[in-house]
């Protein structure tokens, strides 16, 4: 195999094989070897440059490969392709930009839409960027000094590591003889940035601690981690929040065996099915395209909102299909605690019955934040009961307590047995209901919903229950639509 040289430096040498392919020979040189090499170099190094500049020409267009080895390497201006033609990897400079960033952008359809970014907060200043698949089997992004910008990291060593772009979207470092996904030593859909990617297990593994969350661009020239972070929270029954700082702006809402509680629009529709799983190991939510013909993908914006796109290939750009936070009553905790907010009131914030406002004043000028209070105190043990709300989104369950074999009937149990428990719902809507959701904390976070709402069961002192009329039966449950006060079905 005819070799020519490109660089020598003092860690190896860069040679290029008559195929055009990269070699690097790490450290190998002999002292006398590398003096016959610079010689070379100094008497060729002009012929040596054009060679260069025409194979690398050469290998921008034809390179179609997905995969890059050991000995390779990936330059700026290089691209390599997923072998179902959908997702292209190399260097790009976002929006008005001239910094340089590894990424991964759609390659068959709407080029230009960036999904993944490797050195998001640490961009290179020029196009000597160098992307290696180093030993043990990590992916190293280097500027032209050698310096490291970048890398992926691993627990395990192999010998013969590869990359690999999949036509998900996914690059991966695996061992060359092995494509089992169960033993790639990395992955980028472990890493999101802003762009949630079908396939991509959105949420953590308690048992590797890694915890797999959304963060937005800082600005469309600035791929570093802006304002946002949509996260899966583990507290209680698990949800997604959505944060600025560490300020809560939007909460999912449980799971209830067909969508998050506070998500009503996520429906089965016929271009994604998803799906959430939650065991002692993991808990995370996915989805699937149905059909590739219909491209979509979920992307946190640089305002907060995150939002499903689909592409339209008429128009050749990207449709908002759904979007959360979708208006006030979506902003967490808008109306404060035990009150509950309908965006098709005037005002939107309501007490819930038997509470009344905590500060009259504030919530008098518009100021609901502090929410309501009971009307008359709990006093346990003292024939308590339930009032039934319908057509809710579940109150914030960083603090409540689940069972996912209880029914109704002992899940009530279970709540009045308990003095701090202050409300029950089942876990699971489907056939019928099962399950057991209990809260200890006040309820916060309820809003009506029009379409897909659930039902909640809220304690109440017994007097709050005209019990004066049933004198003889504890522990009734009212039935009240909040939409509706006078609804009262008994
Ligand atoms: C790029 O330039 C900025 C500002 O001059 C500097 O702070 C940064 O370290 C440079 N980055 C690299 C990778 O050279
Ligand atoms: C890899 O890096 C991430 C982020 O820096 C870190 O959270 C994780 O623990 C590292 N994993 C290993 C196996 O070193
Ligand atoms: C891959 O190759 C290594 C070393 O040659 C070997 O130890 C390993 O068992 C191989 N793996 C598979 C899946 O063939
Ligand atoms: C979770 O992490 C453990 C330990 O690293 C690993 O064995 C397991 O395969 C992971 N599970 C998933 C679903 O990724
Ligand atoms: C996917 O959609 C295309 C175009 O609408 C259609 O021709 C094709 O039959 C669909 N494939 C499946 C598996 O539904
Ligand atoms: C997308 O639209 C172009 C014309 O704008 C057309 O040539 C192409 O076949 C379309 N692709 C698909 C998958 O419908
Ligand atoms: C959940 O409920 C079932 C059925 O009532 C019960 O057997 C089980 O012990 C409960 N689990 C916990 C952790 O309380
Ligand atoms: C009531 O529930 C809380 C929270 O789960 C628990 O800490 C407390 O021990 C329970 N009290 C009784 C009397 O069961």
């Amino acid at each position: 195999m005819a070799l020519w040289i490109y660089e020598v430096t003092i860690e190896g040498a860069l040679l290029i094989s008559q195929e055009g392919e990269w070699l690097v020979i790490q450290n190998l040189l002999s002292k006398k070897l590398e003096h016959h090499l610079r010689i070379l170099m100094k008497e060729f190094s002009f012929l040596l440059n054009l060679l260069f500049i025409y194979i690398l020409s050469n290998m921008i267009v034809s390179t179609a490969v997905d995969t890059i080895a050991a000995s390779q390497l990936l330059r700026d201006g290089e691209t390599i392709v997923s072998t179902g033609g959908s997702f292209e990897l190399g260097f790009f400079s976002p929006g008005s930009s001239t910094k340089r960033y590894l990424g991964i952008w759609y390659h068959k359809i709407a080029s230009g839409t960036v999904v993944w970014v490797a050195n998001r907060e640490t961009p290179i200043n020029n196009t000597f960027g160098v992307l290696m698949v180093e030993e043990p089997g990590i992916l190293v992004l280097r500027d032209h000094t050698n310096h490291k910008i970048w890398s992926s990291n691993s627990s395990r060593r192999i010998q013969t590591p590869i990359a690999q772009l999949l036509d998900s979207g996914n690059l991966i470092v695996r061992d060359g003889n092995d494509s089992d996904s169960q033993n790639f030593l990395w992955q980028s859909f472990d890493f999101p940035c802003d762009t949630f990617l079908p396939g991509m297990k959105f949420g953590r593994n308690s048992t590797s601690g890694l915890d797999r969350y959304i963060s937005s661009w800082k600005s469309t020239d600035d791929p570093s981690p802006g304002d946002f972070v949509y996260r899966l929270d583990p507290n209680g029954f698990p949800q997604f929040l959505l944060f600025k700082g560490s300020i809560v702006q939007f909460r999912s809402g449980p799971w209830n065996g067909l969508r998050f509680s506070g998500i009503p629009p996520l429906k089965a529709n016929p271009f994604y099915k998803f799906w959430f799983v939650f065991n002692q190991e993991k808990m995370y939510y996915t989805y699937e395209l149905l059909n590739t013909s219909v491209v979509s993908r979920m992307v946190l914006g640089q305002n907060g909102i995150f939002q499903r796109f689909t592409w339209i290939n008429r128009t050749q750009g990207w449709k908002i299909y759904i979007s959360v936070p979708l208006d006030n009553c979506d902003t967490y905790a808008f109306c404060g605690p035990y009150s509950s907010c309908n965006i098709d009131d005037s005002p939107v914030c309501a007490c819930l019955k038997g509470f009344v406002p905590k500060f009259p004043n504030e919530w008098d000028k518009v100021d609901w934040s502090n929410g309501c209070v009971r009307k008359i105190p709990l006093e346990c043990g003292k024939g308590d009961g339930f009032i039934k709300y319908s057509g809710i989104k579940l109150p914030d369950t960083r603090y409540s307590w689940f069972n996912v074999s209880m029914n109704l009937k002992e899940c009530k149990m279970k709540c009045l047995n308990n003095c701090s428990c202050r409300a029950y719902a089942n876990l699971d809507i489907r056939g019928g209901g099962s399950g057991c959701l209990l809260w200890f904390d006040d309820l916060i976070d309820i809003r009506q919903l029009t379409e897909n709402g659930q039902d909640l069961y809220i304690r109440m002192a017994a007097s709050e229950l005209g019990k004066n009329l049933w004198p003889n039966e504890g522990n009734e449950v009212f039935h009240i639509s909040i939409r509706n006060n006078k609804d009262k079905d008994i």
